[in-house]
């Protein structure tokens, strides 16, 4: 692209802007709204001026938008397609068209509220979603809102799906109130103008503002009507427990059709929502912008018990909302589908209201998860400030299916990449924070997983999980894997974290190698609490969540070459390895019942990155052999059949492999990966 971004070209002002804009969640939802700047350039092909649209284009936030998420179009073919503008009916293929308005390659592909930025007339135009300024566009009563708030400067405009007629309206709106400085989009959002940057920005910011004072002016009190007996918050700790108790059943429920990942908040505003009357009758309207529900569906799932109901009321109380949450989407869809619809995308919950405990919200990743509850807030706060001053009256349920099975979405769905190996499962590895247990868990975000990251050490498991990726990646949590509470702990803070689990790892460990007369009790317990008593616990607390899900599951045990082979100095390390793979064959009779597969891996002579190495073992090892320590990873290497030193890494590549889509019917395995040696061959 040729666009300039010197100081005060058009675009970078267009981006400050639109950073500005976007970086206060009160001005539009994330990844919500557009901006757009006119101006002129010189044309590299004929050396004349010629005047371009910059715009932000599909996808991607205005708060973090850069060069690269702009689409730049030649005004005047821009502006040319309301000549060749089939009408109404056939709008959708303007999309297409604007492909051929760009100028230069590059840039962002064209939205669909380019038509309204284009032939706005005016050089500076901003579309959002604020909370207030949709709370007034919902308010049933809106048209008469706006010109009480706003006089004359703001406009309504009826809802309409956004598309070129929304775009030839509000141009027609703007030629016809030129005092007017943006309008209120039924339903929807909001529009502004300037004939500068600075002014346009103001002009939005003034619209977003004033409706958030007239609502606070003029909202009545309890706008959600008067405290529900029973539905008040739980206290902290309480709510987190009786929320991770919940979690793994509701994230089952959610993916009956479709795996997905889960997102948990406590925010105030939703406590507070779930706290009062009129929640069930606000809930069941649904949300309005085009935005939120396509994030949200059209309406949440809500339990409707009170806070202190037992855990085991409420998983069959959801079990029957499950139920009926599908019957009622199927006829939603059958209500409105028309033979060229797409097919129906599942028929479960994306948000799950529990009355003094919070908000689950599911997506195909973290961040879309985490963005649905967002927006839910949003919806909530939408709500919250329609019904102060009127009745809130979300956009018609047919006018959602339109969007939400609308062919444009459906393509741009079409259009996604296809997801990684172990997209949607939540993986939990112990002892994470070093060697084995870090490779695994690397390896296994690499193909999509979200990871928890447990250690003893907590420092070093955060420190893991941020090289990682972020918090939607992975997260760092603090373990003592032979102690059962804080295993249950663990548990509860990854069904937290990322809405269940499905594949767990037991890898925490540690070696001592002594012969049989220097062992001692300790010792031998120690190893045998760590690595037989740990997977135990861990496995039980894991299984106890992933039967309740029902999606399956897998369990690891990192066991070792040493669980079949015998040498000297290893009784109290060798024995608590057995003890393991045997869990392993176990469980894989038991769990088998539930879709849980239960493999193992047996590692041997990994000494690059393994903690247990540089604590002395591998000195000890090293003395015992007459090699270098640091010699001793190709020392081992000579003794395998194939010379090939074992890395952290090839273990994790067994794990996944073990876990992943190819190895679906394999239970109660144990893959050696020692480079070959013939004395712990499995028979
Ligand atoms: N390195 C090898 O050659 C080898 C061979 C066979 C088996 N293994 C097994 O692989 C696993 C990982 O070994 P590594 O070489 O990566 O070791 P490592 O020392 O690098 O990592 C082990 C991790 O486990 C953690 N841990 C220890 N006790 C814990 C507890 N009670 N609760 C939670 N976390 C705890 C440690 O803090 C450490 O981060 C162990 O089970 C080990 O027995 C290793
Ligand atoms: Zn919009």
């Amino acid at each position: 692209m040729t666009t300039p971004t010197g100081p005060t070209s058009p675009a970078a002002d267009l981006i400050a802007r639109s950073n500005r804009l976007g970086a206060d969640p009160r001005n539009t939802n994330y990844a919500g709204g557009n901006t757009s700047a006119k101006g002129t350039e010189t044309d590299p092909v004929t050396g004349e001026p010629v005047e371009l649209l910059w715009v932000k284009g599909s996808g991607g936030d205005l708060g973090t938008l850069t060069e690269k998420g702009l689409a730049v179009l030649r005004l005047d073919r821009m502006r040319a397609l309301v000549d060749v503008y089939p009408g109404l009916d056939r709008e959708d293929e303007m999309v297409a068209a604007f492909d051929y308005c760009l100028h230069g390659k590059g840039g962002a592909a064209p939205s669909i509220d380019t038509a309204m930025h284009g032939l706005v007339d005016a050089p500076h135009v901003d579309h959002l979603h604020p909370d207030a300024g949709i709370a007034i566009a919902t308010a049933a009563d809106g048209q008469e809102l706006t010109a009480t708030i706003f006089g004359d400067r703001v406009v309504w405009v009826p809802w309409r799906r956004p598309g070129f007629q929304l775009g030839l309206d509000i141009a027609e709106i703007k030629r016809e109130f030129p005092q007017a400085v943006g309008c209120i989009l039924g339903g929807h959002g909001i529009t502004a103008w300037g004939e500068t940057s600075e002014e346009a920005e103001e002009n939005s910011l003034w619209i977003i503002e004033t409706a958030a004072a007239h609502i606070a002016e003029h909202s009545r009190a309890e706008p959600f009507g008067p405290p529900l007996e029973g539905y008040a918050a739980l206290p902290e700790a309480e709510r987190r427990a009786k929320a991770a108790a919940l979690a793994p059943t509701i994230r089952g429920i959610a993916s009956a059709d479709r795996a997905v990942v889960g997102h948990f908040t406590d925010a105030e505003v939703v406590l507070d929502f779930l706290a009062a009357a009129e929640h069930p009758r606000l809930a069941a309207l649904g949300t309005s912008c085009p935005d939120h529900f396509l994030r949200t569906k059209v309406e949440p799932l809500v339990l409707d018990l009170p806070a202190e109901a037992p855990v085991e009321d409420c998983v069959a109380r959801l079990g029957e909302l499950a139920v009926t949450y599908r019957e009622r989407y199927q006829a939603y869809y059958d209500r409105h589908a028309t033979p060229d619809s797409p097919a129906i995308r599942g028929k479960d919950p994306l948000v799950v209201l529990v009355p003094g405990v919070g908000m689950f919200s599911f997506g195909k990743d973290k961040q879309t998860a985490r963005v649905a509850g967002e927006f839910y807030v949003n919806a909530i706060n939408v709500m919250r400030g329609a019904e102060g001053l009127s009745t809130y009256t979300p956009i018609e349920e047919s006018e959602k299916f339109r969007i939400e099975y609308w062919a444009l979405e459906e393509a741009k769905l079409q259009r996604m990449p296809a997801p990684k190996p172990l997209a949607t499962r939540v993986a939990l590895v112990t002892g994470a924070a070093s060697g084995i247990g870090r490779a695994t868990a690397e390896k296994l975000a690499a193909e999509g997983a979200c990871v928890v990251v447990a250690d003893l050490d907590l420092a070093r498991a955060q420190a893991v999980a941020a090289e990682i990726g972020s918090a939607d990646v992975a997260v760092g949590v603090q373990v003592d894997v032979s102690d059962a509470a804080a295993v249950q702990a663990m548990v509860d803070a990854a069904v937290l974290a990322f809405g269940g689990v499905d594949l767990v790892v037991n890898n925490a460990g540690l070696s001592l190698s002594r012969s049989l007369l220097e062992t001692t009790e300790r010792d031998w317990d120690l190893q045998h609490d760590v690595m037989a008593k740990g997977s135990f616990l861990v496995a039980q607390a894991a299984a106890r969540a992933m039967i309740a899900q029902e999606m399956g599951g897998d369990i690891v045990y990192i066991s070792s070459k040493n669980s079949v082979f015998a040498g000297p100095n290893n009784v109290a390390y060798g024995a608590a390895k057995a003890d393991q793979a045997h869990q392993v064959r176990l469980l894989a009779a038991e769990l088998g019942a539930h879709g849980i597969k239960v493999n193992g891996v047996n590692p041997d002579g990994v000494v690059q990155g393994s903690g247990i190495f540089a604590g002395g073992w591998g000195a000890n090892r090293a003395a015992v052999y007459g090699v270098e320590e640091k010699d001793l990873g190709s020392f081992y290497a000579q003794r395998t059949i194939l010379k090939r030193e074992v890395l952290p890494g090839h273990i994790a590549n067994a794990v996944f492999v073990l876990c992943g889509p190819e190895m679906t019917h394999t239970t109660g395995l144990h893959v050696p990966v020692d480079a070959g040696v013939a004395a712990a061959f499995l028979r």
